[in-house]
């Protein structure tokens, strides 16, 4: 299968990253998660103490973290100077900040080279925001994935926590961050998250793990 680029895209909760490494996990392909190099070159601007509400400060540091990333989808590996970041990239720090560098054209020309290199001759499934519309427009297979707001809330804050019984509150709190990310996200001016031509949309509020798994490989096996 030389030559096989899974795209991924699709807002925060949606499901992108366990569906992306159940694939790649189940056909032997590499794993990209995108949004951890995002993550990554944002924990690293908030170390060294850049100014995130200046655009330009963040454009004239952006080449200078050296990112690492691994590609096993078991055990999906991300290092900034040397530094393993995996567990503070998640921090509540990082994701509340995560948008704004997100939304610097220098950051985004650099990740996308370092995407592009990554993602090399293909054997891949990649997840982010703008894979099918900018990083891998020719991928083999192009998805979207959505569900609905609550949905996407309530599996975040499962996740958080630890446990699949959030309470009330927190689903709220965490569904207004996400709103609030996905606006940023939808509306920057550089490579905004939308649907690429020719992706296919999966609303997965109703399907489990497996199911959304099963038809990504359908879809997969569709276009081989
Ligand atoms: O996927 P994840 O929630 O970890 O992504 C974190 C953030 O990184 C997103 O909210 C978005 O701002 C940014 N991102 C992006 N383009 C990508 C992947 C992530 O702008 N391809």
């Amino acid at each position: 299968m030389s030559g096989l680029v899974v795209a991924m895209d699709g807002p925060s909760g949606s499901g992108k990253s366990s569906a992306s490494r159940g694939v790649a996990r189940a056909l032997g392909l590499r794993y990209l998660d995108t949004g951890a190099m995002y993550r990554a070159i944002t924990w690293w601007m908030l170390q060294r103490g850049v100014d995130l509400s200046d655009q330009a400060a963040i454009a004239s540091r952006a080449g200078e973290p050296a990112l690492d990333s691994g590609t096993d989808p078991d055990a999906p590996t991300i290092h900034v100077d040397g530094v393993d970041v995996a567990a503070p990239i998640r921090s509540q720090e990082v994701t509340a900040a995560v948008s704004l560098v997100a939304a610097v054209p220098e950051v985004r020309v650099r990740l996308v080279a370092l995407q592009r290199e990554i993602i090399g001759s293909g054997d891949i499934v990649v997840e982010g925001r703008d894979i099918g519309t900018v990083v891998a427009p020719g991928a083999t297979l192009k998805v979207y994935l959505t569900a609905s707001a609550e949905a996407r809330a309530s599996r975040r804050t499962a996740e958080l926590n630890g446990t699949a019984e959030p309470n009330g509150t927190t689903v709220e709190a965490q569904q207004a961050a996400m709103a609030r990310r996905d606006t940023l996200d939808s509306t920057r001016k550089t490579d905004p998250l939308s649907m690429a031509d020719g992706a296919v949309e999966l609303d997965t509020t109703a399907l489990n793990l497996e199911e959304v798994i099963a038809e990504v490989l359908r879809l997969i096996t569709e276009r081989r």
